[in-house]
């Protein structure tokens, strides 16, 4: 990917539009991208419609960036296509488990960066939205997903109108283990996080949320155990609607 190490995430997008011809482009080439099976066990749902996305704003926690996105991708988890392939072809699916739900997540979130990556290329500007897994249930009414069928991923895509500075990443050591897993003490926490935590941007967040510590802009705000309790709850009640645990 020649733009990967300047890549960063997009939020604000100029007055233009992305034509259907190279929307459609990327996607035929995103579906060169590996796949359970060759199976393809993703969808993906393509808004443009200004209403709809008013409509899908809340989902999100109304991020600014789902109303002013030219275009708004929500990727899918699918294996209802697959199944009612089965079906029609005298095979009995066997896919309304969770297993099946992780394989069809996987092969969702692959198509999915391999798509961004490509939409990069052209120079599009894109962000992901996580918001797709915490209210699952409002994006699978407003678009109308079918069982078998679960939003995993929302990308909004367009013509970039600002130039952020790339965001740190941790040292290549926190991340790669040799052999077996090296497990962390916290003199290597030290080590892996001092550079993140000296940051202006960083001690200025920590500052300006009356924290002691990034870790507790986190844990106590950014994503509380309170919340994450409640959306998984939430989400897993989803995958049950959706037929992905009998
Ligand atoms: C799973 C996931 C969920 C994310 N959710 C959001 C989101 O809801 N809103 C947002 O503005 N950015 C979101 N992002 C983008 C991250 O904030 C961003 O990738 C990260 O801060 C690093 O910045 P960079 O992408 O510019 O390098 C998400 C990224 C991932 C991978």
């Amino acid at each position: 990917m020649k733009n990967l190490e300047n890549r960063r995430s997009i939020r604000k997008y100029a007055n233009r539009d992305i034509s259907e011809v190279l929307l459609n482009s990327l996607l035929a080439k995103a579906e060169r991208t590996q796949t359970m099976g060759n199976l393809q066990l993703y969808s993906v749902v393509v808004t443009r419609d200004p209403q709809m996305k008013e409509k899908l704003a809340p989902a999100h926690f109304n991020q600014p960036m789902v109303t002013s996105a030219p275009v708004v991708l929500t990727f899918c988890a699918d294996f209802r296509r697959t199944s009612q392939w089965a079906e029609n072809r005298q095979a009995i699916p066997g896919y309304d488990n969770f297993l099946s739900f992780i394989n069809a997540a996987t092969d969702t979130l692959l198509f999915t960066q391999t798509f961004c990556n490509l939409a990069e290329e052209e120079g599009l500007g894109y962000c992901y939205l996580g918001t797709t897994v915490y209210m699952p249930q409002l994006i699978i009414d407003i678009l109308k997903l079918p069982k078998l069928v679960m939003p995993i991923a929302t990308i909004t895509l367009g013509w970039p109108d600002e130039n952020p500075p790339l965001s740190d990443r941790l040292p290549l050591r926190a991340i790669v283990h040799h052999e077996t897993f090296r497990d962390y003490t916290p003199e290597l926490i030290d080590d892996y996080y001092q550079e993140k935590e000296s940051l202006p941007l960083n001690l200025e967040f920590v500052q300006v949320n009356g924290k002691d510590t990034l870790a507790q802009v986190f844990t106590d705000i950014r994503y509380t155990k309170k919340d994450n309790e409640a959306m998984s709850a939430g989400f897993l009640e989803t995958l049950r609607k959706q037929g992905f645990f009998p």
